[in-house]
């Protein structure tokens, strides 16, 4: 009998039931400690003082409107993502798949407004991942999540990651832009180089095409900056935010500059839901936090700590782990042993990772980590990759 819950997750046999910062308590009492943060969302950890007091005092003062009116903390929330990025405006939605839905039709309208209506074409890369909605599978085009869902929203060319030949021959007058990952997440922890990021904003100012990022998973501090392009030094046209913005709450936004947003005028999109107060009041607490260069400093020193103790973990387990990549931190150990595995004997010892593709575990750890987290994280990691081993 199917369960009442649609069985679509493969869910681990564990089932927390409170969290205090880096900490997961399970039903049964044990501690875990969270390398995941809910796949990049718990920015701040689980129950950040602020963040419980932004929602609840928003909780007792008003839940709802609606965008039928004024939301003074949307507007304060835009403000401050707008002086703090390329940007000019900012969309509210409630998750990256709806960020991304936004990003694929605004960048179409842009074309349509200017008289180019054949420009519908997005390039995207192999190893993508950017929402399970029809557009989110289309735009990713892995057979994985594609097949039976078809027919397919059209209008994705599907380049292989690093082909760089392959994609100037792919942009053509139907191409409205190319979408691609900072550092790709579901992918494996693929950072794209710097330099590759900055010849795909050279390539789309060359083409007059539209530069659209997913920063969904990559995004809010995550890579030690407040968006990871920025460690390219360039700008984007279109980029797609969630996750970590809400630190927790369903909140994502997609960002983009006043020229790239033009054809989005009223009525043109819209949403119940986002960029109600409950969620602008966290996403506020949680920027006011993260855009902080101290904060971001931190990020980066506690990265570059977490990086040398994994580099230390691989060489003790050559048979268990084969390297560290990544940015920040978001970072991923490719392993020689099966990830999943690996996340398993990561229960064992209490510390949660989170698999991906390419055989990857990820750490994708709160920002706001300790040093001492960090030192018993490899621990328990060490203890884990024992246990392969043996
Ligand atoms: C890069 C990227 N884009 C889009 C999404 C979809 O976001 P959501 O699950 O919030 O709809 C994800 C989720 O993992 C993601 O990592």
């Amino acid at each position: 009998m199917i369960s009442s819950v649609l069985p679509t997750y493969s869910r681990a046999p564990l089932s927390f039931v409170s969290g205090q910062g880096s900490w997961l308590i399970e039903a049964d009492g044990r501690r875990f400690l969270d390398l995941g943060a809910g796949i990049a969302v718990n920015a701040l950890g689980h129950a950040h003082p602020a963040l419980v007091e932004a929602l609840t005092v928003q909780a007792g003062t008003l839940w709802h409107t609606s965008n039928l009116y004024q939301i003074p903390q949307q507007q304060a929330l835009a403000d401050k993502l707008v002086d703090n990025s390329f940007a000019d405006t900012v969309f509210f939605t409630n998750s990256g798949t709806e960020s991304c839905e936004l990003a694929v039709k605004m960048a179409r309208k842009y074309f349509y407004d200017k008289g180019q209506p054949e420009r519908v074409e997005i390039i995207t890369f192999s190893g993508s991942f950017h929402g399970r909605s029809s557009a989110g599978i289309a735009a990713a085009g892995s057979e994985k999540m594609t097949t039976g869902f078809g027919p397919l929203l059209p209008g994705f060319v599907h380049l292989d990651f690093g082909d760089h030949e392959a994609l100037q021959a792919a942009i053509t007058e139907k191409t409205a832009g190319i979408l691609v990952e900072p550092v790709q997440g579901e992918g494996g922890i693929r950072p794209l180089p710097d330099a590759c990021l900055k010849g795909l904003r050279d390539l789309c100012d060359e083409h007059g095409i539209l530069m659209m990022l997913d920063e969904v998973q990559c995004g809010v501090g995550r890579t030690g900056k407040l968006f990871a392009h920025e460690w390219a030094g360039v700008g984007a046209d279109i980029m797609m935010v969630a996750k970590g913005i809400g630190g927790g709450f369903p909140l994502g936004a997609v960002l983009a500059t006043e020229e790239a947003a033009s054809g989005m005028t009223a009525g043109t999109h819209g949403s119940t839901y986002g960029g109600n107060p409950l969620g602008c009041a966290v996403g506020n607490a949680v920027i006011d936090i993260v855009a902080d260069p101290a904060f971001l400093a931190e990020v980066n020193r506690k990265a570059g700590l977490l990086r040398q103790k994994l580099e230390g973990l691989i060489a003790s387990h050559p048979d268990v782990f084969e390297e560290v990549r990544g940015s920040g931190l978001m970072l991923g150990i490719k392993c020689k042993a099966v990830n999943a595995d690996v996340v398993k004997a990561g229960y064992d010892a209490e510390v949660i990772t989170v698999p991906a593709a390419d055989n990857v575990i990820r750490l994708l750890p709160a920002l706001n980590i300790s040093d001492d987290e960090i030192a018993e994280a490899v621990t328990r990691l060490d203890r884990a990759a024992t246990s392969l081993g043996a």
